[in-house]
């Protein structure tokens, strides 16, 4: 832009000093024409043929070495220029692909700048919901090309929580809108160095998580055991409080302990108030009475946030505010308004739990079967020491590999990792990817350098690997993330699999 505008500046002087120098001259001559023109002596053949043709013949050198010097000039910044322009339509889609990332929360799973996240998730063999972890997008185009992401995009990954998002899919965004988003997640990208950093921690993080598998299932079996011991424990509950919320409405609306503030909470008249002595719209007989019952809800119903809100509320007949938690004073009557509500809510919970008492119960002990199921096969778990002869005896580097293994791999050729450590089946029983197991790889790739080659390009699709792998693109290429070393070792770790 800015070449071009010095260019056209200096063409409009050179035509405006022309113009003015031909008027000029025509005035001056016109002053001092005394004869007619055609009287006039003209320029005589030396003059017109020596310094005049001299003097027009180098004027069109000097326009033209100008001209020789200003396009090549124009000329190579045209380029920078169109560079320019396509820069920013860059940005315009990168800026309208952090919008659809807002727009259709890619970041509620994948994490706000797509460093990864979890989808809630539930689980088809126990009926348990958990959490399906969410690979980082910001490395993926480290891994895929932008086509085969394209087709990520487009199709999600059914059986995941990864929805489509493409037309093509069935889902909400046209093409255009796809390729933004693809913009967007090469303008999120982490730098190449930083992926390479985050691998030592990547692999502590997989093992630490097999070093406390037994732990976390524990953890779940607790969690469903008391979810069974609380519908057990419903029947009994809702008799003893279910009447809370007609005993709540006797209290603020009966002749002798209702208000007609307290009434009209329930649009109800007050005949006869009951003696209100700090004047907060409660009596006092529904304040003490308030007290009461709600220790009595508290003290029965089953934890929860409810109860939570309820715990800390107290009522006193000779204090208009009530400073529940330190916090600020609240007036009585908005306090009674909120007891009521999630009074309300405590006993229609407990209601539900016990219309449906024999389904839930009957789903938790399912679910808990198989978490003893889960904590008893310990399907996560890896004997190094039977790996180590793979590893010439060094457990250390056996170690090394599954951790690589269960941070790179698990997730698509693991079945049930990416649901947590109870829903996990053996290493590489194959998921999304195919069973690695049983020496497959060995059959596959009988020399490993070209597994290893494999694993640093991953699939192509409509491109063969190995003797008779049919590639579609859907295998990732850790050239970019993981050493040779490093590819070496997984290598060596899926081979041996048993
Ligand atoms: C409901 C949760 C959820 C939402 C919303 C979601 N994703 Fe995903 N996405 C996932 C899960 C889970 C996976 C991994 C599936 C698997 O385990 O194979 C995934 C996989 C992907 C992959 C493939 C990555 C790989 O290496 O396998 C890409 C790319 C991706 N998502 C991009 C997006 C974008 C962009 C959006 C927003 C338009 C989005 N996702 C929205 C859950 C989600
Ligand atoms: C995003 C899912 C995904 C991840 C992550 C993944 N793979 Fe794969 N892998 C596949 C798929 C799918 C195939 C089948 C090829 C295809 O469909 O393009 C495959 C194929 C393979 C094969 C060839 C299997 C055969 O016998 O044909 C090997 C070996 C392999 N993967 C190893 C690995 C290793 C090692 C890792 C970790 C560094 C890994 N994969 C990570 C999805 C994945």
């Amino acid at each position: 832009m800015g070449m071009g505008a010095v260019v056209l500046g200096i063409a409009v002087l050179s035509v405006l000093a022309w113009a003015a120098y031909l008027a000029a001259r025509s005035r001056v001559r016109r002053r001092i024409e005394k004869a007619p023109l055609n009287q006039t002596p003209y320029l005589d053949d030396r003059t017109l043929e020596n310094v005049r043709l001299n003097r027009v013949l180098f004027s069109a050198l000097a326009a033209s070495t100008i001209l020789a010097i200003l396009l090549p000039v124009y000329y190579l910044n045209e380029q920078g220029r169109q560079e320019h322009a396509t820069e920013r339509l860059d940005e315009i889609a990168a800026e309208r692909g952090h919008e659809w990332y807002q727009e259709f929360k890619c970041g509620d799973c994948h994490g706000p700048s797509g460093g990864g996240g979890g989808a809630d998730y539930v689980e088809d063999r126990s009926g348990l919901t958990t959490s399906w972890a969410a690979p980082s997008i910001d490395d993926v185009l480290y891994r895929y090309s932008e086509e085969e992401v394209r087709f990520w995009l487009v199709y999600g990954r059914p059986g995941t929580p990864m929805p489509a998002w493409g037309t093509d899919g069935g889902g909400p965004l046209n093409s255009q809108q796809i390729d933004e988003l693809i913009v967007h997640l090469s303008e999120i990208a982490v730098p190449q160095a930083d992926l390479v950093a985050q691998v030592d921690a990547r692999v502590d993080l997989a093992l630490s998580r097999l070093a406390g598998a037994d732990d976390t299932v524990a953890g779940l079996i607790e969690r469903q055991r008391a979810e069974i011991a609380a519908l057990e424990a419903a029947p009994s509950q809702l008799d003893a409080i279910g009447g809370a919320p007609g005993r709540l409405e006797t209290l603020l609306t009966a002749d002798g302990t209702c208000t007609e503030a307290s009434a009209l909470l329930y649009l109800a008249p007050c005949e006869s108030p009951g003696a209100d002595t700090d004047g907060d719209g409660l009596s006092d007989a529904a304040e003490v009475g308030l007290g009461a019952l709600l220790a009595e809800v508290v003290a029965t119903a089953p934890a929860s946030d409810p109860v939570l809100i309820l715990e800390p509320m107290a009522f006193d007949p000779a204090a208009a505010y009530t400073t529940d938690d330190g916090g600020t004073p609240v007036p009585d009557l908005d306090q009674v308004e909120r007891a009521i509500a999630e009074i309300d809510l405590i006993v229609r919970n407990l209601d539900l739990a016990v219309a449906n008492n024999e389904k839930l119960t009957a789903a938790a002990l399912d679910g808990l079967a198989f978490l003893e199921d889960a904590a008893a096969a310990r399907r996560w778990s890896f004997d190094f020491h039977a790996l180590a002869p793979a590893f010439d005896g060094d457990t250390d580097r056996a170690q090394r590999a599954v951790g690589l293994f269960n941070a790179y791999c698990a997730r698509c050729h693991t079945a049930g990792y990416s649901a947590g450590v109870a829903f996990t089946m053996e290493a590489g029983s194959g998921a999304f990817g195919p069973s690695l197991r049983g020496g497959r790889s060995v059959v596959q790739f009988p020399d490993i350098a070209d597994q290893v080659a494999f694993l640093v390009d991953g699939s192509e699709n409509g491109v063969q690997y190995g003797v008779n792998g049919v590639g579609r693109g859907w295998m990732p290429g850790f050239g970019s993330s993981l050493s040779q070393d490093d590819l070496e070792l997984l290598a060596t770790l899926v081979r041996s699999l048993p």
